[in-house]
């Protein structure tokens, strides 16, 4: 566990400090060279998502994903990282059960080197921000789209179009401010509301789908880089064309071994 590496990293403080000064640049990551990447790059926050479950184990949802999971992955972004923040997200069920069992679990996330969890919005979740807050761990607020409740929301679509969703969000955000947040990510809203709920607390918002005014961005590593084809998500920028890039090379690998190619006489040993 890396603790003398989390001392030189970026603080929830430093993150909520930002809002008044810079955008805040967020990336998830999984594992170890996705994570040296982000540190490379200058990404202040790395989200240890639980989108692991799609992007990574192939999985339709995020369901199936447990705290085990994310542990082992926490573990190992850990070792990776020296000054972007860490934050674990906290799975399906990990913080539904009471205040006891969510914090018990976000230490765990902080035995494995996070610096914070996050969590997605679900009914009364103020006081488990709080318990956890209290409890010195920085927690992160998650509105709009919360994919572990896609079987009530029934699909990946845009939240808070209508008034009472977009007044609710609203509602919601304060709650989680004032129960102690340092940050709220708003996935899938629409850009003026992601606008309102930004002036309305104190708060960085971070958005993924949610327009330009946000405080800062969001976005899965590996749908920016095009590791994984299919179709392509209309938030979602392409930096790269990873998955091409990454099957051209295997093919070329493939054909030279075939071909005798490779290995040449510089990759072998007298
Ligand atoms: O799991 C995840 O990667 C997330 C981000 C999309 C915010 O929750």
């Amino acid at each position: 566990m890396g603790t003398e590496q989390s001392i030189e990293r970026t603080t929830a403080s430093q993150i909520t400090a930002k809002k008044a000064s810079a955008k805040i640049v967020c990336l998830t990551a999984y594992d170890y060279p996705s994570a040296l990447v982000c540190d490379a790059a200058g990404v202040d926050l790395v989200l240890v998502g639980d989108s692991l479950g799609n992007v990574v184990h192939g999985e339709a949802t995020t369901l199936r994903v447990t705290m085990d999971d994310m542990l082992y992955h926490t573990r190992i972004v850990d070792r990776a990282l020296k000054r972007a923040m860490l934050v674990g997200d906290m799975p399906f069920l990990s913080f539904s059960l009471g205040e006891t069992e969510a914090v018990r679990n976000a230490g765990k996330f902080v035995a494995c080197g996070a610096q914070g969890v996050k969590l997605e919005w679900q009914p009364g979740i103020e006081r488990v921000v709080k318990a956890i807050a209290d409890a010195g761990i920085p927690v992160m607020g998650h509105l709009g789209l919360t994919p572990q409740a896609i079987h009530r929301i029934g699909g990946y679509k845009v939240q808070g179009r209508d008034a009472a969703q977009a007044e609710l969000m609203l509602r919601e955000a304060g709650r989680i401010e004032r129960a102690g947040a340092f940050a709220i990510v708003l996935e899938l809203v629409p850009a003026e509301l992601a606008r309102r709920v930004t002036e309305a607390v104190k708060i960085p918002t971070i958005g993924i789908g949610a327009g330009p005014h946000t405080d800062g961005q969001i976005l899965v590593f590996h749908d920016m880089l095009g590791l994984v084809p299919g179709k392509k998500l209309k938030h979602v920028k392409r930096y790269l064309d990873g998955f091409e890039a990454m099957a051209k090379a295997v093919g070329e690998y493939a054909r030279e071994v075939r071909e005798g190619g490779f290995p040449g006489s510089e990759h072998g040993f007298s």
